[in-house]
């Protein structure tokens, strides 16, 4: 997401959470510098592949890859090229009219020091003798910039005062997608974001990418965050193009980032299966009502 967008969702995010609750200023910051310090730390970490060597290769129907790490301030001119290139084959469409402004942020962001990589690499050439785990050849795309396929950038970064892991794209070339490797590729991320203590994997996908949206919401059980424009304010958000959507990890995090009613749901699910439903139909009946009305609202 550019930074005019992610500037306008805080200020949105911000009136709500004031409204809902007011911790204490010193309270705030504690919590903001504890997050500080674990992106800090995060951020500072070399080859986030360097223990999770299960995650260095894939190798699935037919398609065989293998994962490097890397960061926006030390990409090579062919790495960014490519880069460029593949956003704006994958991204011109969904973007339509806004792609011209959102390709020079892009670009921007594409080299940002705190810009973190896994890049996806083209391995069919490789044979299976020859995979081992190279730790520390990572940053060095120069030889391998022809053999890319896609990529990962991410950030670790604060929102809400909790240490996140920001996913700013996921891009795989068309020729290897609809094979796993989208969903291998998540699941990296969520390793990595629990790993570094972070409380959550955040993302931005535009409305008009239905094919990424069903894949985040239905396949990987991503929510419509209560930080995205259509849950802030849904006057403002129906006009505009793009959700956020998070997976949070811990309870707080879903109350602060998800709104907190899914665990709700969960508990009603646990009541229910242990009570006769007909029992609790009033209940849920009410309680759906409730929810499409409390949605409706943008709630
Ligand atoms: C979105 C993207 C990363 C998904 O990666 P992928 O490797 O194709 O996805 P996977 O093969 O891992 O699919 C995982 C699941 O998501 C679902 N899915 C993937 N693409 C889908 C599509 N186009 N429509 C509906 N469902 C889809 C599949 O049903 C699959 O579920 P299954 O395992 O039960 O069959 C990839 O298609 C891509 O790079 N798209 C272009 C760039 C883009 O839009 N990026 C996201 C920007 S936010």
């Amino acid at each position: 997401m550019d930074s005019k967008k992610r500037s306008q969702t805080l200020t949105l995010s911000d009136t709500k959470t004031k409204k809902k609750k007011k911790p204490t200023r010193s309270e705030i910051l504690r919590k903001k510098r504890a997050a500080e310090g674990l992106v800090s730390a995060a951020s500072s970490v070399v080859d986030h592949l360097s223990d999770l060597d299960a995650f260095r290769y894939y190798d699935h129907e037919g398609l065989s890859v293998r994962l490097d790490c890397g960061r926006g301030d030390r990409l090579s001119a062919p790495v960014k090229r490519y880069i460029q290139n593949l956003l704006k084959v994958n991204m011109e469409g969904p973007f339509g009219p806004e792609w011209p402004t959102e390709e020079k942020a892009k670009r921007q962001e594409m080299v940002a020091p705190e810009a973190r990589y896994i890049f996806v690499l083209d391995d069919s050439g490789q044979s299976m003798s020859k995979k081992s785990p190279d730790v520390g050849r990572c940053y060095r795309h120069e030889e391998d910039s022809l053999n890319l396929v896609g990529f990962v950038h991410f950030r670790f970064m604060v929102e809400e005062e909790l240490p996140i892991l920001y996913v700013y794209e996921l891009q795989l070339e068309a020729r290897i997608r609809g094979k796993g490797l989208g969903n291998f590729l998540m699941e990296l991320i969520e390793v990595i974001a629990k790993k570094n203590h972070m409380n959550a994997v955040v993302l931005t996908v535009q409305k008009a990418n239905h094919a990424a949206m069903e894949f985040y919401t239905r396949k990987l059980r991503y929510e419509v965050s209560i930080i995205s424009p259509s849950r802030v304010e849904p006057s403002v958000g129906k006009n505009v193009s793009y959700e956020i959507l998070c997976k949070a990890f811990d309870l707080e995090s879903r109350e602060v980032l998800e709104g907190g009613h899914f665990e709700r749901n969960n508990v009603l699910l646990v009541v229910a299966s242990l009570t006769p439903c007909s029992f609790l139909l009033p209940y849920f009946t009410f309680y759906a009502y409730q929810r499409a009305m409390l949605r409706a609202k943008g709630t």
